[in-house]
């Protein structure tokens, strides 16, 4: 009795073939459409990852489920690093990764965190300076509270963990966001060219007529007339105060609810919309960079405890990323 393929891997292998008669065909038999190859993929794991648009929805219709992410079927209680040695995962490099960053990535950058002890929120002031509402009220010192964050960073430069993200991001073969929270512009420095900045960047004024973001070069914010609507109002520092709404926000929440690895880095998870992306990642395995435990580690699938620019030049590494 010769030895025949089982159908399934008929299917999938229409699939990666991305033929659509053949997989209708094959349709028609009893084959099931949630059968899966020896990896555990099923044809629809396969038709969603090589972005095979009609023959995904076929199989849906025919009772293929969207299953939660292999990632997070595989790994349960284990690690990315386990799972990578055990199945050797090719091509995780095209899985949808979204990784978010915040202040602990820069600290090794000598920029102080924000809620660490000797932070920049330290000074009760701050907090309540950094808001809409003060800066309608008290707009100079909200600008002087600015001026003086900007003077702290403008010399820093970005670490080991800021140029493994440039890195992933000229080489990672699936969709990736990375987005930050910090306003340091260090993602910038290190070569990334694709970071939306949740919370707006220091080196960036605004005009407030027109909307206009430009360079912020001078110390303070000059009184230059706007170069888009002349109009003379003034700029602002280009950043979202407290109380303000993030333009950056919605693109970032989608892409962390279609993600299938979330990775957060260096940060404390206690603003929005920061921490309310870990927990639209459903169908992700979660991973945190922190070297303490924060308000929201108990949603992450797993957690590396350590500082940024040693952990996160490794875990790039993991995921077959060239530094
Ligand atoms: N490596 C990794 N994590 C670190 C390191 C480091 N070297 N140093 C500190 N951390 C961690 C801290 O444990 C903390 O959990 O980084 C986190 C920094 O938390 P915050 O100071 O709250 O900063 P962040 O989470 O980025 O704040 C978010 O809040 O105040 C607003 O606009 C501000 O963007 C900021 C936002």
């Amino acid at each position: 009795m010769p030895k025949t393929k089982r159908p399934e891997s008929l299917m999938i292998q229409a699939v990666k073939n991305n033929d659509l008669k053949k997989v209708t065909a094959l349709l028609k038999h009893t084959t099931s459409v949630n059968d899966t190859d020896r990896d555990g993929r099923t044809a629809l794991w396969w038709a969603i990852h090589l972005k095979s648009g009609e023959i995904s929805e076929l199989l849906v219709a025919n009772g293929g489920e969207l299953e939660r992410s292999w990632l997070q079927i595989e790994t349960g209680q284990n690690t990315l690093a386990e799972v990578i040695k055990n199945r050797g995962v090719s091509d995780l490099n095209r899985c949808k990764l979204f990784i978010l960053t915040g202040a602990g990535i820069s600290a090794e950058s000598g920029i102080p965190t924000f809620r660490s002890p000797n932070g920049l929120w330290n000074h009760p002031d701050s907090q309540r300076i950094a808001t809409h509402s003060h800066f309608v009220k008290s707009r100079k010192s909200v600008i002087n509270l600015h001026v003086k964050l900007k003077k702290l960073m403008k010399e820093k430069v970005p670490n080991q963990a800021h140029f493994a993200l440039a890195a992933l991001e000229q080489q990672w073969l699936g969709d990736l966001l990375v987005v930050t929270q910090n306003v340091d512009n260090l993602h910038f420095k290190a070569g990334s060219l694709k970071v939306p900045k949740l919370h707006g960047c220091l080196s960036e004024k605004r005009c407030e007529a027109c909307g206009r973001v430009s360079q912020w070069t001078t110390e303070d914010l000059d009184s230059a007339p706007c170069s888009k609507c002349m109009r003379s109002t003034p700029h602002r520092p280009n950043t979202v105060l407290f109380g303000e709404e993030s333009h950056q926000h919605e693109m970032a929440l989608r892409a962390a609810a279609e993600c299938e690895l979330f990775i957060a880095i260096g940060t404390s998870g206690m603003v929005a919309p920061a921490f309310s992306l870990v927990g639209l990642a459903n169908n992700a395995h979660k991973i945190e960079i922190n070297t303490e435990e924060t308000e929201v580690s108990g949603l992450f699938d797993e957690k590396i405890q350590g500082q940024a620019h040693i952990e996160v030049p490794k875990l790039m590494k993991l995921l077959g990323v060239r530094i």
